[in-house]
């Protein structure tokens, strides 16, 4: 018989429900939720009641994409962490409630991970072990990859992750949440014109506070000598914004290749999708003459297909979990 695994994903703001049948991908579905985008940011109680409206009509919108039943079913998956701990809980007691009236055995699947092993849907994959820099809302690692679910990390972010800093530029310039996409779309009419501070932390480390600063105190001073600054100007400065970003991810990727001496690099999450980084992450690889892996853009921001994949190896190794199991906002690999 073969594994047909449903893969749950609800660990910040959006509901989607992945099957995947011998680590092919019969359906993706997602819900995505707008009520976000007024408060500059997810709103964490919001989140979860979004979660627990849209679980079961994204459910049944997978079931039917796929053309397969519930009872076809090998294993249940869902994202144990980290992420916001309400959202967690919806998938979670959702994921529990299945494996029980359908007698199916319950995986639980680590969210980083998953980003990473999102380059396990399809062609082509990178060979271990291979170095990825893991780019999302609320992380920023750079991580050595042994095996499918043996991982290390080798450096983060020491406070706001890259995606976090995207956003958070983006309301400083009064766009709506999630601003990364929205300054990648207006940086492609920009010129790279301002200059921001860059950090100085270890070799491997990632900081985006001091550059998030320097960004409001340069339109403030700014603002106060042209009222119409952003306006006039918010081309160029998500330009530059974008690229004072990535340059740092760049940067701190050229070191972590140094260092490890791997020919197989990937970029994964979020922030992946950034056109700017994919260009620069491209460029670097013919420069340093190693293989590069960049996602489908579908595959970058959450999705339950990487749940769901992460979930098929867990399958194949028995990693099944107790239904006493609790989920992590905080889980580490
Ligand atoms: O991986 P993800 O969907 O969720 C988390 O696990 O956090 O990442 C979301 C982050 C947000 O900060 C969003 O602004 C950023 O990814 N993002 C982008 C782009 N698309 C999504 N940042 C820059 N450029 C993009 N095109
Ligand atoms: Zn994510």
């Amino acid at each position: 018989m073969s594994v047909l695994i449903l893969g749950i994903e609800a660990s910040c703001d959006d509901t989607a429900i992945a099957l995947i049948e011998e680590g092919k991908i019969l359906a993706n579905c997602v819900a995505n939720q707008a009520v976000h985008e007024a408060y500059g940011g997810v709103v964490p109680e919001l989140a979860s009641r979004s979660h627990q409206k849209n679980i079961i009509p994204v459910l049944e919108a997978a079931l039917k994409k796929s053309n397969r039943s519930l009872s076809e079913i090998s294993a249940i998956a869902y994202t144990q962490g980290p992420g916001l701990i309400g959202s967690l809980l919806v998938g979670c007691s959702f994921a529990k409630g299945l494996s029980l009236a359908l007698d199916k055995p319950l995986i639980g699947v680590n969210h980083m991970q998953a980003h990473i092993l999102a380059h396990f849907i399809d062609d082509p994959k990178p060979s271990f072990p291979f170095l990825c820099l893991t780019v999302s809302g609320g992380h920023t690692q750079l991580v050595l990859v042994h095996d499918y679910l043996k991982m290390e990390v080798i450096g983060s972010t020491i406070d706001d992750a890259a995606g976090e800093a995207f956003d958070k530029s983006a309301k400083i310039l009064g766009l709506p949440y999630p601003g990364g996409p929205l300054i990648d779309k207006h940086a492609k009419k920009g010129l790279v014109k301002f200059n921001f501070s860059k950090p100085k932390v270890g070799p491997l480390e990632f900081s985006y506070s001091g550059l998030k600063t320097s960004i409001l105190y340069t339109i403030r001073d700014k603002v106060k000598e042209e009222e119409n600054f952003i306006q006039d100007n918010l081309e160029d400065l998500c330009a530059s914004i974008q690229f004072s970003i990535v340059d740092i991810l760049i940067d701190k990727l050229k070191i972590a290749i140094k260092k490890t001496g791997v020919n197989q690099v990937a970029i994964a999450g979020g922030v992946s999708a950034n056109s700017h980084l994919r260009e620069r992450f491209a460029e670097l690889g013919e420069n340093l003459n190693i293989d590069t892996f960049i996602p489908a853009f579908e595959y970058c921001t959450d999705n339950a297909a990487m749940i769901a994949i992460t979930a098929h190896y867990k399958f194949l190794k028995n990693d099944f979990i107790d239904l006493a199991e609790v989920p992590s906002a905080r889980l580490k690999f």
